[in-house]
């Protein structure tokens, strides 16, 4: 595996593999990476020539200042997992490298309600930096696919559209959660999780897979609040938001219809480490 850290140089190199035929897949990370890192590589490497991620810890999607002093650091382990896992090319950017006019007068996407509804609603400023921070890699590595995780539903979304507002010509590839045998979702803040609460946070799996298996038998806003309070009575200390909303467009729903497309939806904290998951629950 290559390992860049000047954006140039990356840039030179891409594109002289982009002239000689071959194609790039793109995994974008923030490290302490798992599994659900590793299969999106897998998943460039059956389709692209060459592959490349991204280790970035980006401080303008932080809303919390904690949360980004707090942020699982595992760079030696993640360089061994990417090397064994088959990826090409490494980059390791600087902050001047990503953001080389500063913080100031920030680009705006208008990506409408994504921006202000349920990850939105609980963090602001959230999806913004996640905009900024995609379109300058892409930029630099200007792949054919970009591959994200479903665990990050909403990112996944908000990316798609900062995509066709700015006409990048890229391919996005959602690669499924990967789980624990225990059924929690993996995500570089299971870390910081004690083994107790690793056990405690088992209980989001399990009620996403309660809620679809009730989706039809009762009223979506009592399954809704029925959740809550299994996560809050189950060891969560708080739940920001349980929500069954419409997809693709993550709106509420409040009376199931047949054909209806749906999503269980969540963000619950145990201690001071916040968890999303989500599980596609319509029939
Ligand atoms: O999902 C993440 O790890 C980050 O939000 C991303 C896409 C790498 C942007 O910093």
């Amino acid at each position: 595996m290559i390992i860049f850290k000047e954006s140039n140089s990356l840039s030179k190199y891409l594109v002289a593999q982009r002239n000689i035929g071959r194609t790039t897949g793109f995994v974008p990370t923030m490290g302490a990476l798992h599994n659900g890192h590793t299969s999106l590589i897998a998943f460039s490497k059956k389709t692209c020539d060459l592959t490349v991620s991204s280790i970035f810890i980006n401080p303008t999607q932080f809303n919390n200042p904690d949360d980004f002093k707090k942020y699982p650091i595992t760079l030696n382990s993640d360089i061994i997992q990417l090397d064994k896992a088959g990826c090409d090319i490494l980059f390791l950017p600087t902050v001047i490298e990503i953001y080389p006019h500063g913080f100031n007068n920030p680009p705006k996407y208008d990506i409408g309600e994504l921006e202000f509804v349920l990850e939105g609603a609980h963090r602001h400023g959230h999806f913004q930096g996640v905009c900024q921070v995609v379109e300058r890699l892409l930029s630099i590595v200007a792949p054919q696919k970009l591959f994200l995780g479903q665990k990050d539903f909403q990112q996944t979304l908000v990316i798609k559209k900062m995509i066709s507002l700015t006409n990048i010509n890229v391919d996005v590839v959602v690669g499924s959660t990967e789980r624990l045998p225990s059924g929690l979702a993996m995500s570089s803040r299971n870390m910081r999780l004690s083994n107790q609460e690793l056990e405690k946070a088992t209980m989001i799996y399990q009620v996403l897979v309660y809620i679809k298996e009730h989706i039809s038998s009762q009223p979506l806003n009592q399954l809704e609040a029925y959740a809550k309070d299994l996560l809050l009575n189950h060891g969560f200390d708080s739940v920001d938001y349980f929500s069954i909303v419409s997809l693709p467009d993550l709106k509420p729903v409040d009376i199931l219809e047949h054909n209806n497309q749906l999503i269980a939806v969540t963000a619950a904290t145990i201690g001071d480490v916040r968890l999303i998951d989500n599980m596609v629950v319509s029939k």
